[in-house]
């Protein structure tokens, strides 16, 4: 008699929990990306819709702007509203992703000419219909993605916005975003950015000239897209977190998964489950609450993006291809229930003029206030920091690693190296997608 009272309540809390512990352990919300060919799987519908498991969506597609505005002004939001709609049914949170990306951009953008004048109007109108369209039904947007390039000096990646305006794309994107929603929060999005390197060193100094000038940003995500017994560690990533909480923003790991070359074996597998672990505890060891979520990259290897685009590599996610948890969920789960660790509270001594109602109230408790000395756009263009520029760079599409290559760790150096001086594209935790890798 007793274990049938007790079994229903074991079994529930063991099938589905991984945003009921996130909570507990302090996280606004566990998620998972999700994509409209899949919603006509009923079975992998109705786990993406049980909130004790994922309680925030993300469109893996649908609303990137070859979705949206594949021809100049004409805007269809049908994928994305299908994926909306459901988070509105399920009672999620949408992280919305992305507006300005230098990937799955329609060729009329990316092939365009264009001056200054003429995509900053562009790039304006894109993020203003859009967001428009979709004001009220998005926790966040990533309003830029992946801005530095592979190089081993990590410069700005050389993409149309940036030849046409500059690094300046960067702040008009998210000034242009907030007086389009202000009550949505505004997310710098990309990957390499949460380990030691030049590449986290020159999002670090990017991130903080915005914040300084008093552009509108909220947070920084961290992609997350790790490979099997490759992983940063977890105390690197809490610090290059924590130097962006700092700054008063939030931030958030926004597209995790973690693959290994396939046929997985059980040693993958297991090692797969503590990489997982690792990169949640990251997340909870960010002092003052400051990572708010964990967001995977889809929840099943039935559905994941890796095999198509890392070839011969696969098992990235916590399900596996029978929608069955493997021990990565465990792994999960386990540090979720062990919840925050103590002591990793870093000081908190920055001030800014974020200028951001949002911003206002995500903004960690200040202990001693800097007052930040406000820039006008003319003076962030001709900033002398020393982030290499792109040109003379070649940004072009990074082949899927084979499985000898491993995440890497650019090599640190004290200065920024100038573009004249940079060096060739390295290796990368993760391939970039070209024009033609959209559906
Ligand atoms: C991926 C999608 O999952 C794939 O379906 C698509 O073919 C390529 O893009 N970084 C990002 C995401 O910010 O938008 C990418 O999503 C994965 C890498």
């Amino acid at each position: 008699m007793r274990s049938t009272l007790i079994l229903p309540f074991l079994l529930s809390a063991a099938n589905a929990q991984l945003n009921t512990l996130a909570v507990a352990a302090g996280l606004k919300y566990f998620g998972s990306a999700t994509d409209n060919s899949e919603l006509t799987d009923t079975a992998y519908v109705a786990l993406l819709s049980d909130t004790t498991d994922f309680a925030q969506i993300t469109p893996g597609n649908g609303q990137k702007w070859d979705s949206v505005e594949k021809s100049q002004g004409v805007f269809t939001f049908t994928k994305g509203d299908e994926i909306t709609a459901l988070a509105a049914k399920n009672s999620q949170l949408v992280r919305c992703h992305t507006l300005v990306w230098y990937s799955q951009l329609p060729s009329w953008v990316s092939g365009g000419t264009w001056t200054n004048e003429t995509l900053q109007a562009v790039m304006k109108n894109h993020i203003t219909e859009t967001m428009t369209h979709y004001k009220g039904k998005c926790y966040a947007w990533d309003v830029v993605n992946e801005a530095f390039d592979d190089t081993s000096a990590a410069a700005f990646r050389n993409n149309v916005f940036y030849q046409a305006m500059g690094e300046d794309y960067i702040r008009i994107a998210f000034e242009t975003a907030r007086l389009a929603d202000p009550d949505v929060k505004l997310y710098y999005n990309d990957y390499n950015i949460e380990y030691t390197g030049a590449k986290a060193a020159n999002a670090l100094t990017m991130i903080k000239k915005l914040v300084n000038g008093g552009t509108p940003i909220d947070g920084v995500g961290v992609q997350g897209h790790y490979i099997v017994g490759k992983m940063p560690t977890g105390s690197d990533i809490t610090k290059n977190l924590e130097a962006y909480t700092a700054l008063g923003l939030e931030v958030a790991i926004t597209e995790l998964d973690i693959r290994m070359t396939l046929p997985s074996t059980a040693a993958d597998l297991a090692q797969q489950s503590t990489d997982y672990a690792t990169a949640v505890n990251a997340c909870l060891n960010v002092a003052n609450s400051g990572c708010v979520g964990i967001t995977i990259w889809d929840f099943t290897d039935k559905y994941s993006w890796i095999p198509s685009v890392f070839s011969g590599q696969g098992a990235a996610c916590l399900f596996d291809e029978n929608l069955v948890k493997k021990p990565a969920y465990d792994g999960v789960v386990a540090a979720l229930t062990a919840g925050k660790k103590s002591g990793s509270a870093s000081p908190v001594v920055v001030a800014t003029t974020v200028a951001s109602s949002q911003s206002a109230s995500s903004v960690v408790p200040v202990s001693s206030p800097v007052v930040a000395t406000p820039v006008t756009s003319s003076a962030v263009v001709s900033s002398t920091i020393a982030i290499p520029t792109a040109s003379g760079f070649t940004t072009s599409y990074i082949p899927a690693q084979t499985s000898s290559q491993a995440a890497v760790e650019p090599s640190v150096s004290s200065e920024i190296p100038s573009a004249t001086s940079a060096g060739a594209p390295i290796a990368t935790s993760e391939p970039v997608a070209d024009e033609d890798d959209c559906e």
